[in-house]
């Protein structure tokens, strides 16, 4: 199983940061939020970096397999890893995997299994739901629970979620929920209906979410 280790969060949040700028430099405390806002329109997130989106497409994130869109067929209550695929701005394809943390977790359970929290109207057939891989704690990939079937553990602090129930919390030091990806099938694809319903780890709050969704709606305008 491949796994997607991450670091301190703050150490992430920073690195993040640097990355969305495109630069090397040092930001210090400076938030996220003023970071970009001050720094529109002259610093862009490149298409590579920004989170899934409406319109992505789901492509498998294990190596072997890597780049291949996903397809009902290969869903399972085991976890499958995905990432989100866009477009450049030339319109060329582009796996979104620049920012680590776009890494996703798919599931389908039979029917009737997903239950609320879970956001029904925003998974395919109320059986195939997608959510945020990164724990929401210090920011692991979280992967399948080795005792309880059909829950996921975090490799790092031993966060458990829940994902037929909106991946709540049912275990350990995470803070909330993994965030849900809204997705619909599209002939055989697999596709992004929008952002994540909540803020995804390294946001920290609503506020920071919101203005990077608005930031990626801006540049895709
Ligand atoms: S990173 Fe600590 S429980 Fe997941």
């Amino acid at each position: 199983m491949t796994r997607y280790k991450r670091q301190d969060p703050e150490i992430t949040r920073r690195k993040f940061i640097n990355v969305a700028m495109g630069t090397t430099a040092a930001v210090g405390g400076v938030s996220l939020l003023s970071t970009l806002g001050a720094a529109n329109p002259v610093f862009r997130l490149t298409a590579n970096k920004m989170p899934p989106q409406a319109g992505d497409i789901l492509v498998h994130a294990q190596e072997s397999k890597e780049g291949q869109p996903i397809r009902i067929a290969d869903l399972g209550p085991q976890l499958v890893r995905a990432w989100p695929q866009g477009k450049d701005e030339n319109g060329d394809p582009v796996i979104r995997k620049g920012d680590p943390n776009n890494i996703l977790a798919l599931y389908r359970f039979p029917k009737g299994q997903l239950v609320a929290p879970t956001n029904l109207d925003a998974t395919i057939d109320g059986e195939t739901v997608a959510y945020s891989d990164i724990c929401t704690h210090a920011g692991c990939s979280v992967g399948d629970s080795d005792i309880n079937a059909g829950e996921m553990k975090c490799p790092c602090h031993s966060g458990q979620y829940d994902p037929k129930r909106g991946c709540i919390v049912i275990g350990g030091p995470p803070p909330r929920p993994l965030a849900q990806l809204p997705i619909k099938l599209e002939g055989d694809n697999l596709v992004v209906t929008g952002f994540f319903l909540t803020y995804p780890y390294p946001y920290t709050n609503e506020n920071e979410w919101e203005s990077i969704k608005k930031e990626v709606e801006a540049q895709r305008t």
